[in-house]
């Protein structure tokens, strides 16, 4: 029986989603954020399908925005971590690729290093998630050494990052765009603060530009659901097939640990998954799968190529069976929360060995 596991990415569903963030936010320029191998969609292949739509993409890392300029693709692209190399710098500064400054030794290389081109600038403001960002002694110098520097063009982006958008309840946002606000005032700049859940549940983060991620790929970006959810396209299919099916008797055990035990005669499929390819070790018993369009549920602990199910409830199941792990109908985020987890996770963990295929 071939191995049948595979990734099926939906680009149209990817694009769908990008004209909601559009949509939603008509007077912004909204980047694409495409780090991560697009969040495990693939990037180079994901930022062809929108290069047409969108104004520029994202990366965190500068070989990532390589990866991209070597697929081809053309348009603007911003490294949110920044650069720390100079020959980097060169590079980016000729291929058009933006770089974040958020601390005061990336400015300072910035200015050391002579640049033919001139060099595409975001700085990115710490305003209380104490991670990344310049505070506001740092930003007057940053800006300070960028005015009088022949190679930074001066259309610098001021902008910052959310700690807690994903939570519509939390008063932190306000408080990191009030911050932001009083940092940016007087500078006359363009900004950026919003992520996903900011772009679509916060409208007074939506500024000159938006860096919108896993709404792309249509996971909701809130902690509960919400109604904007619906308005997302799932555009991720991870998907096996049963290879092998048994029956159990009531108190018998399945799997590493004994980790499930039956309590009453049931009948467990084997898929061909495991946590080598992504699907996540700790998801629990319980947790949701689609077996030929029938409900069933994990049954046993997830070992490195396998997975095991309850499926009692179903009829007809047969070796061969195509199982939905994650996608349009059992959602990647209810299946993060079956595992502890985050859906940011699970898409950006799904393995090399699986093949991605595009429609
Ligand atoms: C600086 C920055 N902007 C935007 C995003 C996109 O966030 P999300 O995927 O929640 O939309 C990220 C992702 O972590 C980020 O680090």
């Amino acid at each position: 029986m071939p191995r049948h596991t595979k990734a099926t990415i939906n680009l149209d569903a990817i694009l769908a989603n990008y004209q909601l963030a559009n949509k939603v936010a008509p007077n912004s320029k909204n980047i694409a954020v495409i780090k991560a191998d697009a969040y495990g969609h693939g990037s180079s292949k994901v930022a062809q399908a929108l290069e047409p739509f969108v104004p520029a993409f994202a990366v965190a890392l500068f070989e990532e925005a390589v990866v991209l300029r070597n697929a081809g693709i053309s348009k603007p692209i911003l490294i949110l971590q920044g650069i720390s190399e100079p020959l980097e710098l060169d590079f980016a500064a000729n291929n058009n690729i933006w770089t974040m400054v958020e601390n005061e030794e990336q400015a300072k290389l910035i200015t050391q290093t002579q640049l033919k081109v001139p060099l595409n600038v975001w700085l990115k403001l710490d305003t209380g998630m104490n991670r990344l960002g310049l505070n506001s002694c740092h930003l007057k110098t940053v800006l300070n050494r960028f005015t009088n520097c022949r190679w930074v063009n001066d259309k610098i982006v001021l902008s910052s990052h959310l700690a807690c958008a994903s939570d519509l309840t939390d008063i932190m946002t306000k408080n990191q765009v009030r911050t932001f606000t009083e940092l940016s005032e007087n500078i006359n700049l363009s900004t950026s603060i919003a992520n996903s859940a900011a772009l679509l549940g916060f409208p007074a983060t939506r500024m000159d530009w938006n860096r919108p991620g896993i709404m792309l790929y249509g996971l909701s970006p809130f902690d509960e659901p919400n109604l904007q959810d619906k308005l997302l396209r799932p555009a991720m299919t991870f998907s096996s097939t049963v290879i092998s099916i048994r029956d159990v008797k009531k108190d018998d055990h399945v799997g590493y640990g004994n980790f499930w035990t039956a309590d009453k005669p049931s009948t467990i499929a084997t898929i061909a998954v495991g946590y080598a390819d992504g699907y996540p070790r700790h998801a629990a018993n319980g947790t949701p799968l689609l077996i030929a369009g029938q409900k069933a549920h994990l049954a046993g602990r997830v070992s490195m190529d396998m997975i095991t199910a309850d499926i009692s409830q179903c009829s007809d199941i047969k070796i061969g069976d195509t199982v939905e792990l994650w996608g349009e109908t059992i959602n990647a985020n209810d299946v993060a929360r079956c595992a502890e987890t985050i859906g940011y996770d699970l898409l950006t963990g799904v393995s090399q060995r699986v093949p991605r295929h595009y429609n």
